[in-house]
């Protein structure tokens, strides 16, 4: 019988603090736990009282990736009805947090293999320990990185980079993983979550409208040509002045140009 709280949450000053929650398994992805993390970013997503979510991990571990046991060796003896469940379960809460409507900061404290790489893309933003390790181990056990993860590595690497991780499932820690652009920062680990809460504190005295349709657009336009960027990126502005009902971008103007009490090129507006 599985435990409990594989996941758990914490939500304070507008930041959602969501951590995977099976140290003794080093965060090893579950079905249970891919469940429960759906129903937990479910039960937060659209709180007013959320602004930020971050993802992180208890113990020494982000996560180990998929669980060997339970997501692999037990779901194939289920025959492939099996398989495709817990596929659908796992790539189904990464697909919720890539398109989230708050924005989201993956917080690296430990070990990040394999799977562990699809809730790091899906993350807006990475911020790790020094001491964290990184590494696909998926040609250790023979498999090539499925779920997502050979996708996440060319979106995020240079081609060199993501060959190399695949095909030698070297491990790289914090710093290096922030020299390859894998994470955006790497801090001490004494430093993570002070650091965090900085990054997120400064995201939420941004337009939540304007973050939410601007981290889609960034996810959205590397696929496309430039003039349907150009037109998707013109409809988007145009339906995020009809969701933000606080006419933030007048509002902005506002502040600036008339009472100057503030300069968009040196911080936000006040909400
Ligand atoms: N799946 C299932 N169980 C796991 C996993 C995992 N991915 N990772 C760790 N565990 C379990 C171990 O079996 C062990 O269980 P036990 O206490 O019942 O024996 C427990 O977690 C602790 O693991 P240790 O190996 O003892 O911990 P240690 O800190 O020495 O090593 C490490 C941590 C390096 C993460 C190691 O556990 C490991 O190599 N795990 C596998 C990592 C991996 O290759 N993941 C799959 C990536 S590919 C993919 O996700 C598709």
């Amino acid at each position: 019988m599985e435990e409990q709280d594989v996941v758990s949450v914490h939500v304070e000053n507008r930041i959602a603090w969501v951590n995977f929650a099976r140290p003794a398994k080093r965060n090893a992805m579950s079905p249970t736990l891919n469940r429960r993390m759906m129903e937990v970013l479910d039960e937060l997503e659209y709180r007013d009282d959320v602004g930020v979510l971050v993802l992180g991990g208890e113990g020494t571990s982000w996560s180990a990736g998929m669980d060997l046991k339970e997501y692999f060796r037990e779901t194939e003896a289920l025959g492939l009805r099996g398989v495709r469940k817990s596929q659908a379960e796992s790539y189904g809460w990464f697909r919720r947090l890539r398109w989230y409507h708050k924005p989201t900061i993956a917080m690296v404290n430990g070990w990040c293999f394999g799977g562990g790489f699809g809730p790091l893309f899906a993350c807006d933003l990475a911020i790790c320990a020094d001491e964290a390790q990184f590494g696909l181990s998926e040609i250790n056990w023979g498999i090539l990185p499925g779920g997502g993860v050979t996708k996440v590595v060319v979106d995020l690497l240079p081609m060199r980079d993501a060959m190399w991780l695949t095909l030698t499932g070297d491990l790289i820690d914090g710093k290096a993983a922030a020299t390859m652009r894998l994470v955006n920062e790497s801090v001490p680990l004494d430093q993570l979550k002070t650091r965090t809460t900085q990054v997120a504190e400064m995201l939420l005295k941004k337009n939540p409208v304007a973050l939410k349709f601007a981290k889609d657009a960034v996810r959205r336009v590397g696929t496309m040509t430039y003039d349907e960027a150009e037109d998707y990126l013109v409809r988007m502005q145009e339906a995020a002045n009809f969701h933000d009902k606080s006419e933030g971008r007048k509002e902005g103007i506002r502040q600036f140009i008339d009472e100057k009490s503030y300069k968009p090129g040196l911080g936000s507006y006040d909400l």
